[in-house]
């Protein structure tokens, strides 16, 4: 491992995704050993003229949940180690002060001779990244004479089309090279997507039946079950297809559908990402329901005729050899009737059924990515007792009882961990980014037109009917009368 100076510029500091994810995950890193005081500088930069005490103040709250108990002694030791520098997004006093600031701990006689390595982070709206980049590149870069490196953090929305994307990517290109540039999909963060390799592909289990002579569809869920309250104007800029669906969803599709990377070296698996993107065809008209919950535009920051989806389902179709065929249902909304996220593998009818079961429901494979961590797959037994009769089982491996004690990491952690140490393997890579916009880039052009209107539903509802028949036309059987139930411990 690298040592020397590590610093890890928060800009964007005062704003909520800096307070409510990066700080936190920074702390938790902390707790843990992963920022040792000697090495690690933080730096919060916003506009807002305020002192370091003020920033620490604003971020201590955000620090405890429920999750770290963590004694008030580790929330001060940690707080102190973030200084405050403020500026604009785009002269260049602020970024010389900030790298003033940075350079005094990388040649103090305090830190630990070595590299100068600079972590910045991004919490900021897309619209102000090139000129923060370039900022960055002309002020703010790693002294080469101490070695090291600097990367950058950026998250969503990169873009809102194509077209647009393709620009943004290219501004920061010119400013950095794709293995510095670390674009986050908290997805990709999570304990069960990042077990999807290991699953499909450490398990003979899966390898043969993993294709489309036995799975009939699969679908990727989201589900919210709170509307847009408090960030409605940013939402209803995006809609719930860029908010959800064109990342998160699709990320979660590249994993379940690749071929089996070369190795586990980021290039190689995001070579195969790439590759299921490509064969992607594009979507039809009919295999798409929109949806707006009921009150949606009674949000201030929402305009009264608003068009945009706070509800999608939308059937992918992968032209190749594995999945000709199989529709890859892609589902997420808000103010919906419950709250998760799951992947359902629902595999065909067994042929020559000589229990007549077929009623009762079909084998699936679910992995449940949150709440409560789980992996089922739903099966017929025979129903115990005296007579032949069958049931559906299922047989559970949920996190919580299994692997009792076990914290699972926050995405954010993760991601955070994985840019200190230069693995690109869990971030979206440029070409990457464009497939997945060449995907929902016309969808997304026809609903902006107008061409394509949401349905109504009812907030706290499943959303709009028309989905479920959707999924229906899309071969997807229901099991009625079954509902998997966490294990309480
Ligand atoms: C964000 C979206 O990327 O993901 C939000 O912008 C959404 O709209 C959130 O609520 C969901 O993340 P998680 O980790 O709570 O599933």
């Amino acid at each position: 491992p690298e040592i020397g100076c590590l610093s890890i510029i928060v800009l964007g500091a005062s704003g909520d995704l800096a307070k409510k994810k990066t700080f936190p995950a920074l702390f938790h890193l902390y707790c843990q050993g992963f920022l040792p005081p000697n090495e690690v500088h933080i730096f919060g930069y916003a506009r807002t003229k305020i002192s370091d005490d003020e920033l620490r103040n604003r971020i201590r709250g955000y620090l405890v949940s429920e999750r770290s108990a963590s004694p008030s002694k580790d929330v001060s030791k940690f707080l102190q180690l973030i200084k405050y520098v403020s500026g604009s997004y785009d002269a260049a006093e602020g970024f010389q002060m900030l790298d003033k600031e940075i350079s005094k701990h990388e040649t103090s006689k305090n830190s630990l001779e070595g590299s100068s390595r600079r972590l910045f982070y991004l919490a900021l709206p897309p619209s102000v990244y090139p000129s923060v980049c370039r900022m960055i590149r002309r002020y703010s870069m790693n002294k080469s004479n101490l070695g090291g490196w600097t990367r950058i953090v950026v998250e969503k929305p990169f873009g809102r089309d194509l077209g647009s994307a393709e620009e943004l990517s290219s501004q920061i290109g010119e400013l950095f090279d794709e293995p510095q540039i670390y674009r986050i999909d908290h997805y990709l963060g999570k304990e069960l997507v990042q077990n999807l390799l290991v699953l499909r592909f450490a398990n003979r289990f899966f390898l043969p039946l993993w294709n489309r002579d036995n799975i009939d569809n699969v679908q990727i869920v989201f589900r919210e079950d709170f509307g847009t309250e408090g960030r409605g104007g940013y939402f209803d800029e995006y809609g719930i297809i860029r908010d959800i669906i064109q990342n998160h969803l699709l990320q979660v599709l590249c994993l379940v559908a690749m071929e089996k990377p070369v190795s586990l070296k980021p290039e190689h698996i995001r070579d195969e990402k790439v590759k299921v993107l490509q064969s992607v065809l594009p979507i039809k008209d009919e295999e798409v329901v929109l949806g707006q919950y009921e009150g949606y535009r009674d949000d201030p920051t929402v305009p009264d005729h608003s068009n945009t989806p706070t509800f999608a389902t939308v059937v992918l179709r992968i032209h190749n050899e594995r999945w000709e065929g199989v529709p890859f249902i892609l589902k997420a909304g808000k103010a919906l009737n419950s709250r998760k996220a799951e992947i359902r593998v629902q595999f065909k009818d067994v042929p020559g059924d000589i229990f007549k079961c077929k009623k009762q429901g079909r084998n699936e494979f679910v992995i449940r990515l949150q709440p409560s961590e789980a992996m089922y797959m739903k099966l017929m037994v025979k129903q115990p007792g005296l007579e032949m009769s069958t049931v559906q089982s299922e047989l559970d491996l949920s996190y919580r009882q299994r692997y009792q004690g076990v914290t699972i990491p926050e995405a954010y952690e993760r991601l955070i961990l994985d840019t200190i140490r230069g693995d690109q393997q869990h971030f979206v890579r440029r070409d990457e980014l464009k497939a997945a916009w060449e995907i929902f880039t016309p969808l997304l052009h026809r609903i902006d037109n107008g061409e394509m209107k949401p349905i109504p539903y009812q907030a706290g509802s499943r959303g709009p009917a028309e989905a479920d028949e959707l999924l229906e036309k899309a071969g997807y059987v229901q099991t009625h009368g079954y509902i998997w139930i966490p294990p309480t411990l």
